[in-house]
């Protein structure tokens, strides 16, 4: 049974529990994410510190090279994943093509992730994070990426933010766990979280809006705002996902005249945040299909972006169903 208090290591034992066939190939591999964002939670308190003291000649006072926060939390996932033997392959952001570790040869699992999402926040000590999607191994290629959204297995993002936290579904429902730093151990503090049916907030860059494709969202917008909405705009994916998931509301990155197929991946950040987003009662779409439902063609692709609330995501609908 899970309780308000319970660390995520005895949950995703719990978990496993459940399935009375489960190897623990899956709870190991949860468990592999978890040390390895644990670390990079380290390095991003000490960010600041790390660039006054680093930046002269590239090396920190351990004489150790020092490297951009968004590498560093790269090669973390990169190392630990690898090594835990969990894994078949993974896809990052930061890399052009996937990598197949030695030791997940006959690993179950494949996943993807954005090791750093919001660096153009790192500067200026704002929330960040790190998000993650995993799939089953089906063709032992390149391919077993370009499953649909819905297929996941898991997915979950973690926010360095005045906190650090860990928020995952394993479709079934989305809980969310707060970094005790006294003691090192995410702690569920966040139990079945349900997105508001209706929110308050609406987050999109809006120095966009005359670019903007469909122009009908500039009306959709101006609703919002005619009922009372307010506005929030972090720019980091995480963040604005993250309040969106506890206050409810709409967050969205359309396509616009430069950006066709908008900015944001479908793979890193579109699909992993459907799922959790989905899981917690919300909905999450490009305009014209179910994020969750798109087979994807190349693991960097982009995609628009809009999930939320049921109200606010079906009013976008019918504003742009309807011109
Ligand atoms: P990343 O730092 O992983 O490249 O992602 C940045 C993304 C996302 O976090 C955020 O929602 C979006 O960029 C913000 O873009 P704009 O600055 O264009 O609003
Ligand atoms: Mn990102
Ligand atoms: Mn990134």
């Amino acid at each position: 049974m899970k309780k308000l208090g319970m660390d995520l290591n005895s949950f995703i034992l719990d978990q496993e529990r459940r399935y009375p066939n489960a190897t623990g190939s899956l709870s190991r591999a949860l468990v592999a994410i978890e040390s390895a964002v644990k670390v990079i939670a380290s390095h991003v308190r000490m960010a600041g510190l790390v660039d006054i003291l680093g930046k002269a000649g590239k090396t920190n006072i351990q004489g150790e090279e020092v490297q951009k926060l968004d590498e560093l939390a790269n090669n973390l996932m990169i190392e630990y994943l690898s090594s835990s033997g969990e894994f078949f392959a993974l896809a990052s952001e930061e890399l052009d093509e996937p990598i197949f570790p030695e030791e997940g040869k006959d690993a179950k699992y494949v996943i993807a992730f954005d090791p750093l999402d919001g660096s153009s926040n790192i500067d200026v000590n704002v929330s960040i994070g790190t998000i993650f999607s995993i799939h089953k191994r089906v063709n032992s290629d390149s391919s077993d990426f370009l499953q649909e959204g819905y297929k996941q297995v898991a997915a979950g993002y973690v926010v360095y933010g005045s906190s650090t936290m860990f928020v995952i579904s394993t479709g079934n429902g989305v809980n969310g766990f707060t970094l005790d730093p006294s003691v090192g151990m995410f702690l569920l503090s966040h139990q079945d979280i349900k997105l508001p049916e209706k929110g308050k907030i609406y987050s999109f860059n809006e120095s966009n809006i005359k670019k903007w494709e469909p122009q009908s969202l500039v009306s959709y917008v101006e609703t919002l705002k005619e009922e009372g909405y307010t506005s929030r705009y972090i720019g980091s994916m995480v963040a604005d996902v993250h309040r969106t998931l506890i206050k409810g509301g709409v967050f969205a990155y359309p396509a616009d005249t430069k950006n066709k197929n908008g900015k944001l991946r479908l793979l890193y950040e579109a699909s992993p945040m459907a799922f959790l987003i989905t899981q917690a009662g919300g909905m999450a779409t490009t305009g014209k299909e179910d994020i969750l439902n798109i087979k994807p063609t190349d693991i960097h692709q982009r995609v628009p972006v809009f999930l939320g609330s049921k109200k606010e995501i079906q009013q976008l609908l019918s504003f742009i169903n309807n011109g």
